[in-house]
């Protein structure tokens, strides 16, 4: 595993903006996995920014969404479909027709959610992965004890969640309580996962998922099993982890034989 402790959010989307566009570059149907919430939006702020002013060409790529309220219209202000458009796909070039959502509605969820999955394969499988992470430490919306197995479902969501997103809502609006989510067993097959975290608001749920035993109570430790992860940090969301040092001598050591 990556663990990369950044200055501040700021250098980290840098960074992931970095290696999405030089992967771009290499392989323009490119496929990406994408989240929402506050932790993406930097990164989203600078590819869209790549493609207005340096010609980055998002055309031939497909991306596939982690997460989905249930029972929200497409175009409800808090649907992560609205998210995606307001934050990224309006300042792209991306074709519509290769944005993907796992379901929201309708009847026969299961068998859409594996319609899902098998959009993914598909499509050859995702390349570059974008994670948050919860602070109850979770991935997508996999709550603690989801399977590590787990494939693309419907989750309820857990309180601590539900605080944790209400700033979004108004007193009065109902929050959705169920959503659907790619299964953990899904983010392990991508080829590169690149998770940021920012704040102290994150830091067990970071100390768990980088030093903690892998553990269906910390969805996120489940990313120790795979080859190409990064944890893309800030100070105060590291601040729990105990190899810290080590963790930067690493990091300077390879930037060191990259010079
Ligand atoms: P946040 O959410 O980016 O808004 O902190 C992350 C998550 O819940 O996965």
């Amino acid at each position: 595993m990556k663990i990369l402790v950044f200055k501040n959010p700021e250098e980290s989307a840098d960074h992931i903006s970095r290696e999405i566009l030089a992967a771009l570059r290499h392989k323009p149907n490119l496929v990406l996995g994408l989240a929402t919430g506050s932790t993406p939006i930097g990164v989203y702020t600078r590819l869209i920014h790549a493609h207005q002013n340096h010609g980055a060409d998002f055309s031939g790529c497909a991306t596939f969404n982690l997460d989905e309220y249930l029972d929200l219209p497409e175009d409800h202000e808090h649907s992560y479909r609205h998210f995606m458009n307001q934050h990224f796909f309006s300042g792209i070039n991306l074709d519509p027709s290769n944005i993907h959502f796992p379901p929201s509605r309708g009847k026969q969820l299961a068998k859409q959610c594996l319609d899902y999955e098998n959009k993914i394969k598909a499509r050859g499988g995702i390349d570059i992965q974008i994670l948050g992470i919860g602070s109850n430490g979770h991935i997508g919306f996999n709550e603690p004890t989801s399977s590590l197995m787990s494939r693309t479902r419907i989750k309820t969501l857990t309180e601590k969640t539900l605080r944790d997103n209400s700033r979004f809502y108004r007193t009065l609006e109902v929050q959705p309580q169920m959503a659907s989510t790619v299964g953990i067993g899904t983010i392990l097959e991508a080829r590169k996962i690149l998770l940021q975290a920012f704040g102290r608001k994150k830091v067990d749920a970071v100390h768990a998922a980088v030093e903690g035993p892998i553990s269906a109570f910390w969805p996120g430790s489940a990313l120790q099993l795979h080859p190409h992860v990064s944890f893309c940090l800030d100070a105060a969301s590291a601040s729990k982890l105990s190899l810290l040092d080590y963790y930067k001598r690493v990091r300077e050591n390879e930037l060191r034989l990259q010079s």
